[in-house]
Order: C-alpha cells, then structure tokens, then sequence
C-alpha cells in the first residue's frame, strides 16, 4: 500500500471555487491510481482554500509523470467553474512535486497536468511523455491559430469576439466586471456633462477646461497650464508619451532647407546652427512616415496632416527648444519653415500640427503597434509552440496574462473599421497604412533601448528621464533573464537543439517580423546569447515599453490641444494668415474631442488585479533556484523604485513611468 497526500489550491479570485465534485488520477511509471474523489468533510474547493487529499495505491506508482483532474456536476447545479491553482502532491518516497495548473476548469474537461521541474523536448525521457507532449502541442496550435488583417501588419489570434476566447486568456471575472470597453467609452463620455455628440466649435481654449470636469491629474492640469511654452514642447520629446522620436542631428536633411539666420535668433549668442550641431545640441523631428498618407473625408474634403520636421536646440539651460518647423516633406513657397519669431498663433499652429501627426504615430506606431501587437505575438507563438511543462512556458507565460483579450477587444473598438481611430484624421485606412510604414522601418535594434538610444544619438542628452530609467529596467530585467535562460541552457548546444524555441522563434519572425530579414531580426537561435538578448526586448516591450508609452496618456493627451487625434483644418500654407479662430477651427469639435477624452481616460485605468512587473504570483517553478532568481529579481526592482522616487523629488515635474510600481507584468490595458 503506498499514500500520496494531494495538496490543492483554489485560486483567490472572485469565483474562484466550485461546488462540484473533483476527481483526480496519478500516473507513474509503475501505474496509476484509481480515480479519486477529492472530498473531505465540508466544502473542498472554496475561494482561496487550501485542503489536503489522500489517494491510496496498492504499490508505489514509480515516478510520477502526470496527474489528471476532472470535474462533475454537483446535482443539478448550472456549470460552476472552477479556477485551480496548484496541487503539491507528497510522494511515499518524501517528495513534494509542484503541478502548476493556474487556470478556470470546465465540466467533461480533460485536464492533465505535469509536474516537477521544466522539462525541454530532447529531455523527455518516457514514452508516455513524449506523447503527451505532441499531443498537447497538436490541440494548442489548434486552439490558437493565426489569422491576418492585413498582409503587412502583424498577424493575430484567430478570434474575433472575446466571448470566443478560450478561458486561459480571458480576463478575469472580477476584471470583466470592472472593465466594459464599449459600456466604459459611452459611460465616460456621458460624465462629460451633455457635451458628448456636441458638433459645436470650442470657442476658447478656456472652454477647452470644462472637459476635466470628469477626471484631472496634476500632470494634465500641468500640461493644461504649460502647454503652449516651447521648453514644455521640447520636454515631451523626451519624456512625454512619446519618447521615441527625436534623433541628434549633425547635417540638416536636404529637402529642410533651415538657414542660420532663420535660427540664429534662438541660439546662444554668438553661436551657429553648424557650432552647435558639431556640439551635439541640435535634435531633429522627422515626420516622414506621414508622407502622402491616405487621410479620411471630412465634410466633403480629405483631412490633411503634418509629415515634415522639427528642429531643436538644447540651449545651455539643458532646456530642449523647438527652433524650426517645416509642415511638409518637399520645401516649397507653399510649405515655409516657421520660426518661433513669427506671429503667436502662427507658431502655435504649427507646433499644434507637428504634435497631432506625434500623437497617431504614437498611437498606431509606437503603442498599438509597437508593445501591442508585438506582445500578441510572442505569446500566440508560445502557446503554440511550447508544452506547459518548458521552461519557457513557465517563464513566459505570465507576460501575456490578458494581452489576447484586450487585443481582440482593441481590434474592434480602438483599431477596428468603426474603432475610435477611424474618427482621427487618418481613419481607419490610414492608420492601417500608418501601421505597415512603422512596421517596415522597424528594426530588432529599435526595440533594444540601448541600441535604440545610442543609433539615435542620445547617450549623453540631459535630463532624458525616459533612456535613465528605462536603461536601468533594461539592464536589471536582462541579468534577471540571463539567470533565468543560463539555467535551463547552460551550453549554446541547448539552444540548437530546442526544436520547441526554435519554433517559437521562427513563428514570431515569420508572423510578427513578416519574415523582414535585413531589419536583423533572429530566425533562429544558435547561441544562449542570442536567446538572452531576444528574451530581454520581449520582457522589457511588453512591460517597461507599454508602461512608458502607455501610462502617461491621460496626463499628456486629455488636454486636446496638446495632441489631438484630428485635425479639421489643413496645416498653413502661408505666414501672417492665423488666429485664434484658425486654431479653434483647426481643433475637433466638441463632441470629437470628448470621444478621444473619453478614450484615454479608459486606457489609462488602473484595475484591482493588476499584477506588478516581477510580482509573478503564480507559483510556477519547481526548482528551489529559480524561486530564489525571482526574489533577486524583486529586490533590483524595489531598489530601483526608491532610486526614482529619490531622483524625482528632486524634479519640478517627476518621471513616474519607468517606476517599477508603475509597470505592469504585461500588456493589459
Ligand atoms: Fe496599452
């Protein structure tokens, strides 16, 4: 007679327990149990509860290769799912084998579980693994298919409505509760007191205040108040939402033809335009993605955007100050460079312009793009190439908690025909289109922040908060993955023969990259190295990168005129023609503007289970190592976060993105 002790736990979420009766059945390779009811007195399987379990065999059943958990119908109760944690099973032999399960479990579902240490392919060891293992795989890629929008953006999940969404990748009840995408866009709209649906002009940038009637933040009143000084224009091409755009400049474009006496007026006296380029203080804007862009029709007419540059100077007040403008690609008499000499308004206009095509690069580019659909893709290509049981999985998985459900939902209410961008100036085909250019120009080491910064020229750019402290994330989230990888592979020869990596990789270059090898990205992984540095720019996008670009955006965006998604007007032509009128006309109406307030007050949410970068809360991992590699991991965070909160009590307007209690664990919102 040989005992094994079953300890199980029910997942703390919200209707995380179950009435119904649980089953449960060991094999080993000596045999298996009988099918054993997990009853003890009283109720088993409540929120939270951890209750342990006798499974009685007539011989030691070997070593243990997995454990089959099964549900039934408590009498005629409806389905009453079950979210099961964990199960620790104690072994006559004194062993105590980890089977992770962390997932909401269905009546008549088929749920085998393996347990202990992450297993690679070529370690299997047992026939009956090697199967499962296929097996699981081949019901996987089922499971999750890819499917294309469009032939040059990256492809997706297979689903179109959330409700389709297997449970694993929902979010959770308790998150459905709190999180109605559409119900949220109307219901936030509605608090902006009878000015949703208004077609109405603003008829001041005053009136402009009575969209926070809703909701402020220090940093949008702050930007309410500032937003019209270039100082605070320049600062938010560092450390604003969209931190990724400006580039050091050391010869001028030829088609940007800026003349030294056009800025000499802005420079340190007695300087130039070539002294300070060769000074490195000369940064350059290039909107050029915009060019000849498809645009919606508006009342008639096709809407217009900016696409060409922006010039700054960081001036001996480590101040960063736009200095010239140039609307459009090809100069012309049509096209002049404004100057901050020029009247008020005319200058305003075209920064008003400059920061509106910023604000749907943002968005489309560097945002959706960028963190959101790349983020997809790494997790749709490792739920299909990777059994639960490789460490990758174990690794990964949790970087992906929530991404597919708000991804889908985004496909249709954000992004979609009838998405909240549609109503931008670009709508729907022209963000499409925006999406295809940003992923064409998009580079492996574009998404590495320190080949990003240093090709951009802005290793030694002052106060550049955003490269500081993401640098720092960068560096302690790569020792943290080189733990992490090193133990799993300790030789290059690991890496090769990992077929399952391989794989993942191959289907994240074939569906996210579109298989674009001269922008350098891995095909394959022949080193630890290379699988080290691609693991690194997968954690740091899908969690420093998405909180950095993803946060700040009701601070920098509910204040419209700061960064508006549309602009009704065309872009200047002509010097000395502007007004304030001009640049009321130009704004969305009320009612437009409220729609895009109301969108990033919703993208901006925190919810109650929001997981922290690090947090891992799942229990995952069987080795003792790997918990202590975490705990590392935890600590470098924690003392980075007092690191920024120090540096930012020191700053008029403190850097919080970056802050590791500000990112999350992944993309979720
Ligand atoms: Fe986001």
């Amino acid at each position: 007679m040989a005992e094994y002790k079953l300890e199980v736990t029910t997942g703390d979420m919200k209707y995380g327990g179950t009435l119904d009766y649980i089953y449960a059945t060991l094999f080993g390779t000596e045999g298996e149990s009988e099918r054993t009811e997990l009853d003890n007195f009283g109720f088993d399987a409540l929120r939270g509860m951890t209750r342990t379990y006798t499974i009685k065999t007539a011989a030691p059943l070997g070593k243990l290769l997995l454990l089959k958990v099964e549900k039934d119908p408590f009498f005629i109760l409806p389905e009453d799912q079950w979210y099961c944690s964990k199960i620790v099973v104690a072994t006559p032999e004194g062993e105590a084998i980890l089977f992770p399960c962390y997932r909401w479990i269905s009546r008549g579902e088929l749920v085998e579980l393996r347990g202990g240490k992450a297993i690679k392919v070529f370690e299997e060891d047992h026939p009956l693994l090697t199967d499962h293992r296929k097996k699981e795989l081949i019901t996987k890629k089922n499971l999750y298919q890819w499917a294309i929008t469009d032939e040059k953006i990256p492809h997706h999940i297979h689903y179109t409505d959330i409700a389709e969404l297997p449970a694993e990748v929902q979010f959770s009840l308790s998150r459905k509760h709190e999180f109605d995408f559409a119900k949220g866009l109307a219901g936030v709209e509605l608090l902006f007191k009878g000015m949703a649906g208004s077609t109405e002009q603003w008829s001041s940038f005053e009136n402009i205040k009575d969209i926070f009637c809703c909701q402020k933040t220090p940093m949008s009143e702050y930007v309410a108040e500032h937003w019209m000084e270039d100082d605070f224009f320049g600062y938010q091409f560092l450390n604003g939402t969209n931190p990724r755009e400006i580039k050091r400049c050391s010869e001028l474009p030829p088609n940007f033809p800026v003349t030294e006496e056009m800025v000499k007026p802005s420079l340190q006296e007695g300087s130039s335009l070539k002294k300070e380029m060769e000074k490195g203080n000369i940064f350059l804007c290039d909107q050029k993605i915009m060019d000849k862009i498809l645009t919606r029709e508006y009342e008639g007419e096709h809407l217009q955007t900016a696409s060409g540059f922006c010039l700054f100077y960081m001036n001996p007040e480590n101040k960063l100050m736009p200095i010239a403008i140039q609307l459009h690609q090809q100069p012309s008499k049509q096209n002049p460079i404004f100057l901050p000499s020029d009247s008020e308004t005319d200058w305003l206009l075209a920064k008003i312009f400059v920061k509106s095509t910023d604000t749907l690069v943002y968005q489309a580019v560097c945002h959706l793009m960028g963190t959101h659909f790349l983020a997809e893709v790494f997790g749709v290509a490792a739920l299909r190439s990777f059994p639960v049981i490789h460490p990758l999985y174990k690794f990964l998985i949790p970087h992906f908690r929530y991404t597919l459900h708000i991804n889908t939902l985004s496909r249709t209410i954000l992004f979609g025909p009838k998405g909240v961008l549609n109503t931008s100036t670009l709508g729907y085909e022209g963000i499409t289109e925006l999406i295809r250019r940003g992923l064409s120009e998009m580079t492996y080491s574009s998404l590495c922040l320190p080949d990003n910064i240093t090709a951009r020229g802005l290793d030694s750019v002052a106060n550049f908060y955003y490269r500081d402290d993401g640098l720092k994330l960068w560096n302690i989230i790569k020792s943290f993955v080189r733990k992490v990888v090193e133990h799993y592979y300790p030789a290059d020869s690991d890496v090769v023969k990992d077929t399952e990596l391989q794989d993942w990789i191959n289907e994240i270059f074939t569906h996210g990259f579109l298989a674009n090898e001269l922008a350098g990205f891995p095909t394959a992984f022949k080193t630890v190295e290379e699988v080290v540095k691609f693991i690194t720019m997968l954690l740091f996008t899908v969690t420093a990168q998405h909180a950095a670009l993803n946060n700040g955006q009701f601070d920098f965006l509910s204040w419209m005129p700061n960064g508006s998604f549309l602009t009704r007007k065309p872009p200047p032509t002509t010097k000395g023609q502007s007004s304030i009128q001009t640049i009321l006309e130009t704004f969305p109406n009320v009612g437009e503007t409220v729609t895009f307030a109301a969108l990033v007050v919703v993208l901006s949410e925190k919810y109650s289970d929001m997981v922290l970068l690090g947090a891992y809360t799942e229990d995952m991992f069987h080795e003792t190592a790997l918990k202590q590699t975490i705990k590392e991991f935890q600590a470098d965070l924690c003392s980075l976060t007092d690191t920024i909160a120090a540096r930012n009590t020191k700053l008029e307007l403190p850097y919080t993105y970056l802050s590791p209690t500000e990112i999350e664990n992944s993309v979720t919102i």
